[in-house]
């Protein structure tokens, strides 16, 4: 069923960090696509006018996009601006006024969680819900508690299908393309199962630290920030089974399927660590417990993938800045005596670049006595015009499909399995930044054949 386009955008936090790197880009790029032709409402509590915001926006998009003079005209001609306080019923009234006679107005919630709820509430009450919207930043929630007390603040103005939680990941192509590339070829499936897979891992490094957001980062940690949410659904997408249909419910249907086949996890299987000199960051806590590096290990206890070990490891300050998934498989019985050969693996790059590899075994050397890794690489630079992943997901939700958005029960399945180890109070392990963790990552969070280092640079040169 094809939903109604949302005919007006109200975006909260508009003169917010968020808005200034990746809504205006944004929103110039839907503009420049045709994909955006209703009034944008920028609502934010600085004592600014519409002039300000428009400013902001160039500045914006000169900064963080290329900027387009003839985008950027029509964008100053959606554009309105409410300024005021959340919690000053006249902001809402102002915002029940510019959006006129729209009937489906789509509200995005670029602002802190805690005010989440009294915005809908304050929405609510000016008669700005009917037929509304809503798009929710992550992080959805701290725990399993936290995020059903929000979802039952949401769904008191709003029903499931009209309550789309941005997880950006989503919008990367390459992640979704993972779903796409299993289900539109033959070729992986027989051997995409425990028959033949001996483990998986996904990495998401970052090189650089936590980039001022002190303040957050430190009540977040990476479990929070990127495991709970952005690997968990590539998880999901690695280890699905095939959707019956492509809607979005039968698709979610299947990633949820997923998560509930995860036991909670356990303390012994993760492994948190700091960097050296996070502590002296701005906002952070001078004895602050909280993780920048997360080594863990799941299991699936599915048909298809019982008995497979799962492993996430993801960090700021590691040597490189790349995410990437390696499914290796098991040894072959070997008739090569005196050969070292290494299992091969399959390998899903979702950036810098976009991979998708096959490592082999192959005979070496002028004596043709070993033999040596070889790669089959497919290689894709992301194209300036191609998509960007706020891109889609607000394109997405302005058109009301909801496939690439986290559904309540997934959201609440993600926190079940993570929440015994957010309150486990487990050591964090110093490490030194541009290395690849504590040392104290041992042989429970490794995968059998090691965890493989991202090769940056070069990759599809
Ligand atoms: C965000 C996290 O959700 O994702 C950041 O809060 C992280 O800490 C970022 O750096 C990574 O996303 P991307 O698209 O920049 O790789």
């Amino acid at each position: 069923m094809t939903e109604p386009h949302a005919d007006a955008l109200v975006f909260f936090g508009a003169t917010g960090d968020l808005a200034y790197k990746k809504i205006f880009p944004s929103l110039q790029a839907m503009l420049k696509r045709g994909h955006l032709n209703v009034p944008v409402i920028g609502v934010a509590k600085s004592g600014w006018g519409l002039e300000q915001l428009r400013a902001r926006a160039r500045d914006s998009l000169e900064k963080h996009s290329v900027f387009d003079p003839e985008a950027f005209a029509r964008l100053c001609g959606l554009l309105r601006y409410v300024d005021g306080d959340y919690q000053d019923p006249a902001t809402f009234q102002a915002i029940r006024q510019e959006l006129g006679d729209a009937q489906r107005p789509a509200h995005y919630l670029a602002i802190p969680p805690k005010l989440f709820g009294l915005v809908v509430e304050q929405l609510a009450q000016a008669g700005c819900t009917k037929g509304a919207r809503v798009i929710i930043e992550k992080p959805f929630g701290n725990d399993l508690a936290s995020a059903r007390e929000l979802n039952g603040i949401l769904l008191r103005t709003f029903s499931e299908p009209d309550i789309f939680r941005i997880d950006h990941y989503l919008g990367k192509r390459p992640v979704h393309n993972m779903v796409f590339f299993r289900f539109a070829n033959a070729f992986l499936e027989p051997f995409w199962n425990r028959n033949h897979v001996e483990s998986v891992q996904i990495t998401m490094a970052e090189d650089f630290g936590i980039q001022g957001r002190g303040a957050f980062y430190d009540a977040t940690g990476t479990i929070r920030d990127v495991v709970q949410n952005h690997l968990f659904q590539v998880l999901a997408n690695l280890a699905m089974e095939p959707p019956v249909r492509t809607d979005s419910e039968s698709l979610r249907d299947e990633k949820v399927k997923v998560l509930k086949a995860i036991p909670p996890l356990e303390a012994g299987n993760v492994v948190r660590g700091q960097f050296r000199g996070y502590r002296q960051e701005p906002g952070v806590a001078k004895d602050s417990q909280v993780e920048t590096f997360a080594a863990l290990r799941l299991e699936i206890d599915s048909w298809r993938w019982k008995g497979v070990p799962f492993y996430i490891r993801a960090g700021k300050c590691l040597p490189v800045t790349c995410a990437e998934v390696v499914v290796r498989l098991r040894q072959p019985p070997t008739v090569y005596e005196g050969f070292q050969l290494r299992s091969n693996h399959f390998r899903m790059r979702i950036s810098p670049e976009f991979t998708l590899a096959v490592g082999a075994n192959a005979i070496a050397g002028a004596q043709e006595t070993d033999s040596a890794p070889v790669e089959m690489v497919a290689c894709h630079h992301p194209d300036p015009e191609e998509m960007d992943a706020y891109e889609r997901v607000l394109g997405d939700a302005l058109a009301g499909d909801a496939t690439l958005f986290a559904r309540e029960d997934y959201v609440e399945e993600a926190w079940r399995i993570v929440d015994p180890v957010l309150k486990a109070g487990t050591p964090v392990y110093e490490y030194e930044p541009k290395t690849w963790g504590p040392r104290e990552v041992g042989a429970n969070v490794t995968p059998p054949s090691g965890w493989q280092a991202p090769a940056v640079g070069g990759e599809c040169a």
